[in-house]
């Protein structure tokens, strides 16, 4: 048996105990936390006790961990506005990243990221659950399987009531400036060109903050966004949903191509619609697809196996980068009411 992956975990929040509670245990043999950080005692303390973690394992501050502790990756699960600092200090000790969405909470953090681990060449792999849902699985293998034809457009929503302060998760997306675009669109934009197989070329459109809203940054995205592959995107968000909710795990995509339509919704099944002129329209329910593993356990599986010699995953910083440049480029089209050129965004970094 091959040495057990030893992880130094920056963060020890919300997500951080899904990690080590959830996902981590399926991997008990594979993987182990050498080292946490947190600079919440509290946190650092219920969770450093979960694990069983020495004292001399736990820390504060994460320039003092980097130093100290001896690792074979690290798992960045702080927010944004922190990751670039933990990226560094692991580009010091030379070691790979497996970093939860988004990259960073700015683009010219992403930049310095990007240089960064590639100047290294390190491995880095970002998080991006929600490709690897059973239900987003299944929907994509109807669209790859060609049956329905080329991809017209898609349209992307999602909805959640956060009206009260403090009910989305950790308050600091209450606080940070276009929180909506910035914690949550880079899901849906990554579904997006996950879908359509292809990049975004540009986008146009705005994110605003409703007067009654509760958060200090804006909660409300409507962009439209024309992909690489001459296909288009329609995308809605909001944090104030007061209607229909397509919260988390329940977003709706729907997907109209040449031969019919696929889409799924709130309760998760994916259908496809098709019209022809005599017979009207037909709406089937896809048998769902059920692999060995979903979301963040589908994406550790994949980085353990990266460092072990297998094959590069999908959502590794090159392409993923991809991704927080619709966020912002979006950012940047709602500040100038302009039509954004994200391809050349994404080209500057190849020049
Ligand atoms: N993939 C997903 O579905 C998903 C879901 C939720 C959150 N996330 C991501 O996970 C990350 C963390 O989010 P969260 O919900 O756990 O937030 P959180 O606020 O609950 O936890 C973050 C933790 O980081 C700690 N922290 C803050 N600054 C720090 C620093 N400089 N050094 C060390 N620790 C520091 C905080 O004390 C807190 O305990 C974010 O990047 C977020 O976008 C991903």
């Amino acid at each position: 048996m091959t040495a057990r992956k030893r992880c130094l975990m920056i963060g020890a929040g919300l997500m951080a105990n899904a990690w080590i509670r959830r996902f981590l245990p399926n991997f008990a043999d594979r993987t182990e936390v050498v080292g946490l950080v947190d600079v919440d005692r509290r946190a650092l303390m219920a969770t450093g006790d979960y694990l069983s973690l020495s004292p001399s394992r736990r820390f504060a501050d994460m320039a003092v961990a980097f130093e100290s502790v001896d690792a074979d990756f690290c798992a960045i699960i702080v927010p944004p506005a922190f990751h670039k600092e933990a990226v560094m200090h692991a580009v010091r000790r030379r070691l790979p990243i497996l970093s939860e969405k988004p990259i960073a909470d700015t683009w010219p953090s992403c930049l310095d990221i990007y240089a960064a681990v590639k100047g290294a060449d390190l491995k880095m792999q970002v998080i991006q659950n929600y490709r690897y849902e059973a239900p987003m699985l299944t929907l994509r293998q109807v669209l790859r399987d060609g049956t329905l034809g080329r991809i017209n457009y898609v349209v992307a929503r999602f909805a959640a009531d956060y009206r009260e302060y403090g009910s989305w998760g950790a308050p600091f997306r209450h606080e940070i400036p276009h929180a909506m675009l910035v914690d949550a669109s880079i899901h849906h934009f990554d579904q997006i060109r996950n879908l359509t197989s292809a990049d975004c070329a540009s986008i146009a459109g705005w994110d605003w903050n409703p007067p009654w809203s509760s958060s200090k940054g804006e909660f409300c995205n409507l962009f439209v966004l024309r992909m690489t592959s001459g296909s288009y995107a329609s995308y809605e968000s909001s944090g104030t949903g007061a209607g229909e909710q397509n919260t988390w795990h329940e977003e709706h995509y729907r997907v109209e191509c040449e031969r019919g339509a696929v889409a799924i919704g709130r309760d998760r099944i994916v259908r496809t619609h098709r019209f022809t002129r005599g017979r009207g329209l037909v709406t089937e329910e896809v048998l769902p697809l059920k692999p060995a593993r979903e979301g963040h356990n589908w994406l550790i599986d994949e980085f353990l196996n990266w460092l072990d010699g297998g094959p590069t995953p999908a959502t590794v910083i090159d392409d993923n980068v991809k991704s927080a440049a619709m966020v912002f480029a979006a950012l940047e089209a709602s500040r100038t009411s302009q039509v954004i050129d994200v391809e050349a965004m994404v080209g500057a970094l190849h020049p």
